[in-house]
């Protein structure tokens, strides 16, 4: 047994010997043990328990296809300890794009290698011979990595005998919480994250379950009456802050919580693929790693990058064509419902004709003679006025849906042969548009809505990609609305998530950078594969044409959502009362200020500026704000933050010295308290502030707002009032 006395000790404990092994600065002790053959481990922050003694294991099916077929065994108990080691790890990187230009990586490691043995029946034999019981043993290693903030840990399976070909029937990590803590929930679903958090304690989940779905979203699997989801959020009662996510989700289904209320403790509840099954492996082999941030400052919650830490470096060799993007979008319109995405109503469904479609009849669609349905929206007329616009306000993309065949019936028809992502439609012209686009320094953003056929979509994938090389696109954004087609799998399962990330590389190979909706919640593969530059994979912007969501959502995403990879959120809606030009009657529940705060509250490299040019046109003087925002960084710092309450944000633009800063608040407003302390000293800036008027209100009053400008230097301290729904977007251009 080693072990190096400078970060780890032992316990002795009433039924074993306890490792302990400390973060870097201390803060963060875990414990581990085998408790009676059960891997246990706790963890404690500033001396306060964080996670009671937890049990970690694996149920393992007993089926044919495991390699020890219906004599399989589950890796939950009979485990010995062979051996530990520990290190330590320090090191700085670069991501390609980010809130901060530099990393640092550092923690505390330690393995613990368990082996398993077992005895099995000797096998039937003639009257009178007698055979030995067969001895069995198998390895398997837990890992951990103790940083000042958290902790990370999985479980490698290294190849052996023994540990071959194993289906997993769940995992059985589990995180005993030590109370019945406030928790910010969205319900355990196998399918959507599209849904309103909930804010409640751990002992509600059960009762506030069923009201807490939208049930009406296109694809709800929800699994269990206190599943929940991950990120997931927690307070404690003495001021803890607890999030558990996991990062690295690579070969393996999502993990979801299921919380047993009585002793309050979550247990690992993985995503199912269509056999009922939740993973299926092959040694060498490891889990995600499960991940417990800690800290008694909210704001740490946000700044961490221990998710982005556990991820593997950059695999993109040269990522040079890989940049942030500012984009607008044939898109809420057709969202809001004023126009379509189809280009007819004349047929009452149709199928694609061409090779890649055996089921298509002799007569097909012959969208050059259907009758045009006039709502079509992605046309050469409007989409050049987008162009036009986009290259008047120095933004880089358009992104354009509908552009292509097969939006007639598109949803959730249990129809396998939807799009061709190749043809388009009759008023849309590929390559006019494309080059009227580039003569003003603007790309086209290409959109692939799958309809959650995923069979179709790699089927035509490299043809779909060739095609945007061909045109020049860099940037597509995927779509996986409805129930997944081949049938009876999740969004969220081991085989969906190496669809999507079959998807990134093989983008990645095209130099094609990818934002995907609906798909699973990221883990922090955008450290890996860079060109994965946002995600939806929560409730976005176009719930504001949905009915809306509560104007402390955006207060909670970044703890929650945006732990694992940036969210193409698609702010900015200026015009939040829809019905004033269209008939839905939903409004958005933010104050315009509060929308120009989004821009640096929720973090992407992606940012899209949502609503329509009319409408940014009659808010010109506060849309100058998206117009000079970044979206990549050399420095971010949070200034304030409470879940669901209030976050203030101070970003450093990439290669400037200049800075942003941003506020958003819930429905109760706040007074934000700056201190401009991260300005250079001795050094003045050219100040901007956008913020809520006296009397704005996101119901009553939301487009009031005021632009102040001023000279300011370090250590002067603004304060600003932010309105109920509201926030403030501030400026500071070094002189
Ligand atoms: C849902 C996406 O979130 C939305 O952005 C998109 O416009 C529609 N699907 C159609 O693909
Ligand atoms: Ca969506």
């Amino acid at each position: 047994m080693k072990y190096c006395s400078l970060f780890i000790s032992l316990l002795l404990s009433a039924t074993a010997l306890a490792t302990e092994v400390k973060s870097p600065n201390g803060n963060v002790v875990l414990s581990f043990s085998v408790e009676e053959g059960r891997p246990t481990y706790s963890l404690t922050y500033k001396g306060k328990a964080v996670v009671l003694p937890s049990h970690l294991g694996l149920e393992l099916a007993k089926d044919k296809h495991a390699s020890m077929g219906l004599n399989e065994r589950d890796l939950m108990e009979g485990f010995t300890l062979d051996e530990e080691s520990t290190t330590e790890f320090d090191e700085t990187w670069q991501p390609v794009w980010g809130e901060t230009r530099d990393i640092r990586n550092h923690y505390h490691e330690y393995a613990a290698t368990l082996s398993q043995q077992w005895r099995s029946a000797p096998p039937a034999t003639k009257p009178g011979v007698r055979l030995q019981p067969r001895q069995h043993r198998r390895q398997m290693v837990l890992r951990f990595r103790v940083y000042d903030e958290g902790v990370g840990f999985r479980y490698e399976f290294p190849q052996q005998a023994e540990l071959n070909y194993f289906l997993i029937k769940e995992e059985r990590t589990e995180f005993a919480m030590t109370g019945d803590h406030t928790a910010w929930w969205l319900p355990g679903d196998y399918d959507t994250q599209e849904q309103e958090t909930q804010q409640s304690r751990l002992s509600e989940i059960r009762g506030r379950m069923h009201d807490a779905v939208n049930w009406t979203n296109s694809s709800v699997a929800v699994f269990s009456e206190t599943g929940v989801q991950t990120s997931l959020q927690m307070k404690t009662d003495d001021g803890l802050y607890i999030n558990i996510h996991e990062a690295a989700c690579l070969d393996y289904a999502t993990m979801h919580l299921n919380l047993n209320d009585t002793t309050m403790t979550f247990t690992s509840w993985l995503t199912p693929d269509a056999t009922g099954l939740k993973g299926c492996m092959q040694t060498p082999c490891e889990t995600p790693w499960r991940t417990v941030m800690v800290s008694d400052d909210a704001r740490d919650m946000l700044s961490s990058n221990l998710i982005l830490n556990l991820n593997e470096p950059c695999k993109i060799e040269d990522t040079s064509w890989i940049h942030p993007t500012k984009y607008c979008g044939v898109w809420w319109e057709m969202i809001v419902g004023k126009s379509s995405w189809n280009y007819t109503d004349e047929f009452p469904s149709i199928k694609l004709a061409g090779d890649a479609f055996p089921n298509a009849p002799s007569s097909i669609v012959n969208y050059q003679k259907a009758k045009p349905n006039g709502r079509h929206a992605a046309n050469n007329e409007k989409v050049k006025c987008y162009i036009d616009f986009a290259a008047k306000n120095g933004l880089d993309e358009v992104l354009v849906e509908g552009w292509n065949v097969g939006w007639e019936d598109w949803a959730n028809m249990w129809k396998r042969d939807v799009f061709d992502f190749v043809t388009p439609y009759p008023d849309f012209d590929l390559k006019m548009l494309n080059d009227y686009a580039h003569s003003k320094g603007v790309r086209l953003m290409m959109h692939h809505e799958t309809s959650s056929s995923t069979q179709n979509y790699e089927r035509h994938l490299k043809e779909a990609f060739d095609l945007m090389n061909r045109y020049g696109y860099d940037a597509v954004k995927t779509g996986y609305v409805g129930d997944i087609i081949p049938r009876g799998d999740h969004h969220y399962s081991q085989s969906m998530n190496n669809h999507y990330l079959y998807v990134i590389k093989e983008a990645a190979k095209h130099h094609i950078m990818v934002n995907s909706h609906e798909a699973t919640r990221p883990t922090g593969l955008c450290r890996t594969w860079p060109n994965l530059v946002g995600g939806e994979s929560a409730r976005g912007t176009e719930y504001e044409a949905f009915g809306g969501s509560r104007p402390d959502h955006t207060c909670i995403l970044p703890f929650t959502r945006l732990q694992g990879g940036p969210m193409d959120y698609t702010p900015g809606i200026f015009v939040t009362r829809l019905s004033e030009w269209s008939e839905n009657p939903s409004w958005a529940r933010i104050t315009l200020a509060g929308s120009l705060a989004l821009y640096l509250t929720m973090y992407s490299p992606l940012q899209m500026a949502a609503d329509l040019p009319e409408h940014y046109e009659r808010f010109d003087d506060a849309f100058q704000f998206i117009r000079d925002v970044a979206c990549d960084w050399d420095d971010s710092r949070y200034l304030e933050a409470e879940p669901a309450d209030y976050i203030t944000v101070a970003r450093k633009a990439k290669g400037s010295d200049n800075w942003f800063v941003g506020g958003k608040c819930d429905e109760n407003g706040h007074l934000a308290v700056i201190r401009l302390d991260f300005l250079d000293k001795g050094r003045k800036y050219d100040c901007t502030i956008y913020a809520d008027a006296k009397d704005a209100h996101y119901e009553t009053n939301p487009q009031a707002y005021t632009i102040t400008k001023k000279v300011v230097k370090a250590g002067q301290t603004l304060k600003i009032l932010e309105a109920p729904g509201g926030g403030f977007a501030i400026s500071l251009i070094a002189k």
